[in-house]
């Protein structure tokens, strides 16, 4: 399926006879667009959109966001319905195929990335060149990226098995270096990927895994798990998404591309929010500390953010922060955690912002980072590792991302241009006749 021509609108520059008729294009929902690649060929002027909010940078068919409905699609299937009925594993065929598999398809998909989740030997030495308290976000970026260098020579992107093999390399060892990356942190033994678990078991298994004992499987913690990889998959064209798109569009190595996006996804503002709300939490210490917290954020001259909350594109809940916060719930009852202070605080913030007209008037709601991190903290998992789970579910996304850009016919090198508003033209001036 690609755009279709749904009419056109015309741009005429005032004070002058000029205007050009743009094409309108229309998909399958959401808004049209303004086809504007004519626009400086035929008036000599660009567009200017600092943050890309209103810029279509490509033609997707792989997820839909609707912000104000709150509605979020993966190959036009509900969130809420993958995440109550799929695993993992079956929505990542889905996001790279576009279609969910049969039990073959499933099976030899399963098989496929079962296959490639151990480590070339020689890539656990990257680990010992890093202090052990790196982040290990920085470990993420610094191994994911030296995977290039062990696939960049046979790798020709044009080639679909070979992009296929690079989707199963990426998907099946992200989780391996992750789990290796805290392990490392924590001086314990790394724990190798084993195949008769299931994909979140496994990520569990590596995380949690000691060579002294046998690790049982806690099915209420890995399903939990499953289920806040299938949440963080995929959406749309978000910051590091949008990095590997750019990166990809040079034609560069998928794991360099990945790296790109990983290194993008670490930002407080994106992927480094679920880390950044367990912070904000910890310093408000006690809900009689909130009220005080949310006029800091409302007085600007602090640059105080309430962290999880906020979206550019949802200006409603977005949906994935409600199924986050039920799985919240599961999970402590599940553990046996009467009462968890986090939690409590964090619905008590939820309830104040949104009856105050500060948040309700610029529409801010909880984000799918507002409860992830008490879920994790739940689970034992480290804090500092919260936005690389992020990126170990956000690797499916990149790569059906970047594959999609790959066979896009008509995709080009990403190039942006300016508004320049430095210095005019200007003559050198030797270091002895300047003032
Ligand atoms: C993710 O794009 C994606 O899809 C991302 C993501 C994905 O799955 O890939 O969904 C994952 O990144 C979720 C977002 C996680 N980030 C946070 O929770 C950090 C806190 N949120 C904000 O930094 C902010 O909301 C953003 C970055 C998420 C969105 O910023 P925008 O779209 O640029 O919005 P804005 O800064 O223009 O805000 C509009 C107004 C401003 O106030 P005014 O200037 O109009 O007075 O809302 C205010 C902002 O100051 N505002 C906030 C706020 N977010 C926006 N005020 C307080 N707290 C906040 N969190």
């Amino acid at each position: 399926m690609s755009s279709k021509a749904t009419g056109s609108i015309t741009v005429t520059m005032e004070g002058s006879n000029k205007s050009a008729k743009l094409p309108l294009l229309g998909g399958t929902l959401g808004p049209q667009v303004a086809d504007i690649r004519k626009l400086y060929g035929e008036l000599g002027i660009f567009t200017y959109d600092p943050g890309y909010g209103a810029t279509a940078s490509c033609e997707s068919t792989i997820t839909y966001i609707d912000g104000d409905e709150g509605v979020l699609l993966y190959r036009g299937y509900p969130i809420e319905q993958l995440a109550e009925q799929s695993s993992f594993l079956e929505v990542a065929y889905l996001l790279l195929n576009g279609e969910l598999p049969n039990k073959a398809q499933y099976a030899e998909f399963d098989k496929g990335v079962t296959r490639h989740t151990m480590l070339h030997e020689q890539l656990r030495r990257f680990f010992e060149g890093f202090r052990r308290d790196a982040h290990p976000m920085a470990v993420m970026c610094g191994v994911v990226g030296a995977m290039a260098a062990f696939y960049h020579d046979n790798l020709d992107i044009n080639d679909p098995e070979q992009r296929r093999i690079a989707a199963f390399r990426l998907i099946a060892k992200v989780p391996t270096i992750a789990a290796w990356a805290y392990k490392y942190s924590v001086g314990q033994p790394l724990v190798y990927p084993r195949n008769d678990l299931s994909y979140a078991e496994n990520f569990l298994y590596m995380l949690n895994g000691v060579p002294a004992e046998p690790w049982v499987n806690n099915p209420i913690l890995s399903r939990a798990m499953d289920r806040i990889l299938i949440l963080h998959a995929d959406h749309e064209q978000n910051a590091s998404t949008s990095t590997v798109r750019l990166a990809g569009s040079t034609g560069a190595n998928p794991f360099a591309c990945i790296a790109a996006g990983i290194a993008a996804l670490w930002g407080p503002a994106h992927g480094g929010a679920n880390e950044a709300v367990l912070k904000m939490l910890a310093e408000i210490g006690s809900p009689e500390n909130i009220p005080q917290f949310i006029s800091e954020v409302k007085d600007k001259n602090s640059h105080t953010k309430l962290m999880g909350f906020g979206h550019r594109v949802y200006k409603n809940f977005d949906p994935r922060a409600k199924i986050m916060k039920e799985t919240c719930h599961e999970v402590l009852a599940e553990l046996g955690i009467k009462d968890e202070p986090l939690l409590d605080m964090a619905m008590e913030m939820e309830r104040i912002a949104l009856s105050d007209d500060y948040f309700i008037s610029r529409k801010l709601y909880p984000n799918v980072d507002f409860y992830s991190g008490i879920i994790l903290k739940a689970m034992g998992i480290p804090t500092s590792m919260f936005t690389v789970l992020f990126a170990v579910a956000r690797t499916v996304g990149w790569v059906s991302q970047w594959k999609e850009l790959i066979e896009d016919p008509s995709q080009r090198i990403g190039r942006p241009r300016q508004i320049y508003t430095g210095a005019p033209a200007r003559d050198f001036v030797a270091m002895d006749k300047r003032g």
